[in-house]
């Protein structure tokens, strides 16, 4: 009832600290896929601090399962997505000095242009997800501009240590789940996702796709990638339990 994606970045990270070849990601997307991930998640960054140009080419050539790109909406990357044909592209906001996707993408100042690339993308026939805050406003611009489904930045969410304003974010999630889903958009979500943090999420009826990287490559390291994955998806079910019958 949820499809798991797995970002493999970090993977490319820890080979990118010797600029040699390995560890591989597109080794891991395999492993991953096999642990049942149902896709796999890269960021070609601008910076490139992690997956390179040549890893697109390869991953999206040997996955089996699906590959969702995600990138900045610049038109360097708009060629790339165009060229390796990912079967879904998710629009990030980049800034070079952050050491992760900070917020969401703000829709709502840049309609004319998604509206252009997410033609381009259907006429591809690219899935167009845009990553957004759970904000009214930023989904019904999302829907405006043609995007076939929203990822809400769950950044602030799993932040957060108060539990009262935990519960608050928890709410603006559920209602922009909501209302995504009523005009049509299709749900997801991720970011700072972990085995605790993932169940409230996958409780949400309206999720039906979840990016997560970082603490499934972190717990790889001690576990493998297998059990890693494996773990996440126990996870998530217990969520997906929770959820009104
Ligand atoms: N979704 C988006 C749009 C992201 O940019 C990232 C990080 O690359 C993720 C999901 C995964 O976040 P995390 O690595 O914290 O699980």
């Amino acid at each position: 009832m949820i499809r798991l994606f797995i970002n493999v970045d970090h993977v490319a990270t820890v080979r990118e600290a010797r600029k040699t070849d390995e560890p591989d990601p597109l080794q891991a997307a395999l492993l991953a896929e096999m642990a049942g991930a149902d896709g796999i998640t890269i960021h070609l960054r601008e910076d490139r601090r992690h997956i390179q140009d040549h890893d697109v080419v390869r991953i999206r050539e040997s996955v089996k399962t699906k590959v969702n790109l995600e990138m900045a909406p610049t038109d360097e990357m708009l060629n790339i997505a165009l060229k390796s044909k990912p079967h879904q592209v998710s629009l990030v906001p980049e800034k070079r000095e952050e050491i992760t996707t900070e917020g969401g993408l703000d829709i709502v100042s840049m309609e004319d242009r998604l509206k252009n690339m997410g033609e381009q993308f259907k006429e591809n026939k690219i899935l167009f997800s845009l990553f957004i805050d759970p904000d009214h406003k930023q989904i019904e611009a999302s829907k405006r501009v043609g995007a076939d489904s929203v990822e809400f930045n769950t950044g602030q969410y799993t932040e957060l240590k108060d539990a009262d304003k935990i519960a608050k974010e928890l709410e603006k999630i559920k209602s922009s789940s909501k209302l995504a889903s009523q005009l049509g958009l299709r749900v997801f979500a991720g970011h700072g996702l972990n085995n605790q943090n993932v169940v409230a999420i996958a409780a949400i009826p309206e999720i039906e796709e979840l990016n997560i990287g970082h603490n499934i490559i972190a717990k790889s390291i001690y576990l493998g990638i297998e059990k890693a994955v494996k773990e996440m998806f126990h996870a998530i079910d217990r969520g997906i339990n929770l959820r009104p019958q």
